[in-house]
């Protein structure tokens, strides 16, 4: 069995590798995995948390990876970032941790490769947990967090605001988080084993940059002074151990933007955080197929504190917080410096902008005019989109703010709803460890991590100071210029419900949310039919392998193609590389491999023909032999349902 891994067990030319298959990828993100690695094997502190027994969901990871063509990506709101195939799956891991003296008393953690949590996916995953587990899953003990990766599948979200991109509402991305996400869970919960927890961290360097340093410089000299770097550099991970003490899963945090992968990149992936999981995963396991190890590895966005113990967890969640309403400022159209122009089309003029029809339609609701009273709340800010007052055809954005907290031992999350700046981050974070400890309810060895964003999407959280600079943080930092502050009143007021002397009766919760998703506006097609070209089948062979390939290369097949939108495949795969062995074909790579790439082209929209491109760039030490690259589709006839079929190219090898 795996135990904690070791940078020296990494392939040697695996950022090379990385770069060939995906150009795009920054030598930054590379350097990011490998200090990540690097990182695992050289704890400063390690402890157990609250040195007893929990019982650990040990297996837990679910396909959520919506349609990977003809739909908007997520994370960079670009209006022409339409997917085009697949790089990576994109998955939900499920951390589930119970009190090994009373089950019932657990903790469920969703880390999704998705740019954020949203209230309408947590609403459909309790829904379906609810009915599958009735009683033991619920708002109060399940966190959604989203990785904060920019190269995923978009439309899932039910708010009018981050629909603008992706044309309304897309339900298949929707559905395909949901199920996936439940599986994962379903995975969990039939796998709780007795094990143990501990916590470390450690200093990361060379991982991440602070991208607007101006923001950051005027927070004050004295308060920059306590912090050695500009960014947060501090790395937690809790590791989770059988009862035979050997590492089986771990859980890290870590405050990193998935950006890796620019607005210009067209196949869907799950960025940095994905790839690290994939790389821990495989130097666990390298023989097995990515999403199917034993070991498993979540990398989840966020910090640190640290420190003593008492013991079982609680949690509370669900508050309304009452700050100014909702606005964007006029910077967050501008973007930030990882993804230029996000949302330009809405302060553009027609001339300039693309046609984008459902910003056509939905812009008559566009923001009211600000009240004097909500102007001055937002100010310094100017108010672009007054978000907060625009409701139709549906809310442009939450109204109300689900936070929550949740405690292991001593380890205590704060799972917030959107995305804190570094020294937001640390303000609310040590505030929160202060508080822990003078309130008695967490000793000195308290440890407070934030995780987000997470549950509703409620944009950035900056401190008063960086808000005054207006960048894109500030301009998005939507409930005024006390949002930081009054997170960490709200918050503040929380820590007596999760201490342990008291009954567990859980603060009142705001009433829940309506659910959008039933009569969201989608102006997305779906696939009407697809056609063979004439004298071809689908699956054919356009233009096949070459007869001999060495490690480096790549090896690349094209064939008669149909809409990968008819079937997912989710838990599935759209490729499969398999290698000749003592005659019988076996699968050595999937769609979800890092060196494998998916890509689909329409070729003819009037004729419905398309084709399929696979490649593979074979890792160095692949063994020498025989190999075959598959393709599996689905194509729509123009009467009956849809028909499953396969498409094989030559054999090659490998020498
Ligand atoms: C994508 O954008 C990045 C950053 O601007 C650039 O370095 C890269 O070459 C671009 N890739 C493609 C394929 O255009
Ligand atoms: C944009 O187009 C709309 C109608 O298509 C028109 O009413 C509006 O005046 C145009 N705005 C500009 C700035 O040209
Ligand atoms: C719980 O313990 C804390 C710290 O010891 C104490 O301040 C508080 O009053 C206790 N609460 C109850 C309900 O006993
Ligand atoms: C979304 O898809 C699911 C499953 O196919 C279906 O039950 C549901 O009615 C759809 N919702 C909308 C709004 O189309
Ligand atoms: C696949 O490989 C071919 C041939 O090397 C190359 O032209 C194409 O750009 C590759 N596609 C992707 C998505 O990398
Ligand atoms: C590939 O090799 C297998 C096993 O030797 C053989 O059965 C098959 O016919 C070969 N395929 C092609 C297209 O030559």
């Amino acid at each position: 069995m795996a135990s904690i891994i070791d940078v020296r067990s990494l392939p040697a030319d695996f950022c090379q590798l990385v770069s060939s298959t995906m150009g795009y990828l920054l030598n930054r993100t590379l350097f990011c995995l490998t200090t990540f690695f690097a990182t695992i094997t050289t704890f400063q502190y390690v402890q157990p948390v609250a040195a007893q027994q929990y019982l650990l969901g040990l297996v837990y990871i679910g396909d959520i990876t919506g349609p990977v063509v003809e739909t908007n990506m997520m994370g960079y709101a670009s209006l022409s970032q339409t997917d085009t195939g697949l790089h990576m799956i994109q998955r939900t891991r499920a951390f589930l941790i119970a009190d090994a003296n009373n089950p019932s008393n657990r903790v469920l953690f969703l880390n999704l490769d998705t740019a954020m949590g949203d209230s309408g996916i947590r609403r459909g995953i309790l829904a379906a947990l609810q009915q599958q587990f009735p009683g033991v899953y619920s708002e109060r003990n399940v966190a959604v967090v989203g990785t904060h990766q920019h190269s995923g599948v978009g439309g899932y979200l039910e708010n009018v605001l981050p629909q603008l991109t992706s044309l309304g509402f897309v339900n298949q991305t929707y559905q395909a988080i949901v199920t996936g996400s439940v599986i994962a869970v379903t995975k969990a919960h039939a796998n709780l084993a007795a094990g143990t927890i501990f916590v470390g961290n450690a200093i990361v360097l060379n991982a991440n940059i602070n991208r607007s340093p101006s923001a950051y410089l005027a927070n004050p000299a004295a308060e920059r002074a306590h912090y050695q770097f500009d960014q947060d550099k501090d790395m937690t991970l809790l590791r989770f151990n059988d009862a035979s003490g050997n590492a089986r899963v771990f859980l890290c945090f870590f405050a990193v933007h998935g950006t890796s992968l620019y607005n210009n990149n067209t196949l869907i992936s799950g960025d940095n955080k994905c790839m690290a999981a994939y790389l821990a995963e495989a130097a666990a396991e390298p023989n097995s197929m990515p999403g199917a190890t034993s070991f498993v590895a979540g990398f989840s966005q966020s910090n640190v504190g640290d420190t003593r113990s008492s013991y079982v967890f609680t949690l509370a969640n669900g508050l309304t917080i009452h700050t100014s309403p909702p606005a964007m400022g006029f910077s967050f159209a501008a973007g930030t410096t990882n993804g230029p122009g996000a949302f330009d089309f809405i302060q553009s003029d027609n001339s300039s902008t693309p046609q984008n029809p459902f910003w056509e339609l939905v812009k008559g609701a566009f923001t009211p005019a600000p009240l004097p009273e909500h102007v001055a709340c937002q100010d310094p800010k100017p108010i672009l989109l007054n978000i907060g007052y625009a409701n139709t055809p549906y809310p442009w954005t939450p109204s109300v703010v689900h936070i929550q907290m949740l405690r292991i031992g001593q380890f205590v999350i704060l799972v917030v709803p959107g995305e804190f700046t570094t020294m937001a981050g640390r303000c609310i974070r040590e505030a929160m460890h202060a508080k822990l400890i003078a309130d008695g309810v967490i000793g000195s060895n308290a440890y407070v991590v934030i995780a987000g964003p997470a549950n509703t999407y409620l944009h950035y959280v900056t401190t008063r100071e960086e808000y005054g600079v207006e960048r894109y943080e500030g301009a998005s930092t939507i409930f005024g210029q006390f949002t930081l502050e009054a997170y960490v009143d709200i918050y503040s007021k929380l820590t007596g419900f999760i201490a342990d002397n008291v009954s567990r009766t859980p603060p009142q919760s705001a009433a829940p949310l309506p659910d959008l998703t039933k009569n969201a506006i989608s102006l997305q097609t779906g696939v009407i039919f697809d056609t063979e070209p004439l004298f071809k089948k689908f699956g054919d062979v356009l233009s096949d392998v070459k007869s001999t390939y060495s490690a480096g290369q790549t090896v690349s097949a094209q064939f008669v193609g149909a809409d990968p939108r008819n079937n997912l495949r989710l838990e599935g795969t759209f490729l499969a590389v398999q290698q000749l062995a003592n005659g019988q074909w076996k699968t050595v790579r999937s769609d979800s491999h890092p060196s494998t790439t998916f890509e689909w082209i329409r070729v003819s929209t009037i004729l419905a023909t398309s084709t399929v491109t696979l490649n593979w760039t074979i890792e160095s030490g692949t063994p020498s032999g025989t190999y075959h690259i598959q393709y599996f589709g689905d194509s729509k006839p123009v009467t009956g349902s849809i028909i499953s079929f396969m498409g094989t190219s030559g054999n090659f090898t490998v020498t």
